[in-house]
């Protein structure tokens, strides 16, 4: 079982999560059991581009991306050579590093408003 890493899990700067993930899940799947913040606007549809990751190691290990993730990506922030889509990548046998961008990251608060307000609520003090 191949071991999925999530850098910036929660937000720049909070500690990574390792975890153990099947083979054939996507990394979207797994952010979402772990507790990793990858937003997912369109559900997994490929039609947003909140999905967003930088995939650090194991990138060889990754079904190559369709022209429609291409596509996507376009319109995505700060495209790199290791951007992909959360909800596209199938994990295969090798382990697997990404970090969350700050797109997404940003994006799933915007899904998740009372956690926003929650972390609005302590950088006041409340
Ligand atoms: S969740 Fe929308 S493209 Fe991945």
């Amino acid at each position: 079982m191949p071991r999925l890493t999530f850098l910036n899990p929660t937000g720049p700067g909070s500690a990574a999560i390792t975890v153990d993930a099947p083979a054939g899940d996507t990394i979207l799947d797994v952010a979402e059991h772990h507790g990793a913040r990858i937003g997912h606007a369109c559900g997994g549809n490929l039609a947003c581009s909140t999905c967003h990751i930088w995939v650090q190691e194991g990138m060889g290990s990754l079904p190559d991306p369709e022209d429609k993730e291409y596509d996507i990506l376009d319109k995505a922030f700060d495209v790199r050579a290791e951007s992909r889509l959360g909800c596209q990548c199938r994990l295969g046998a090798a382990d697997v590093v990404v970090e969350i961008t700050e797109e997404s990251l940003r994006a799933w608060l915007d899904e998740n408003p009372e956690e926003r307000r929650r972390l609005a609520d302590q950088a006041g003090g409340k």
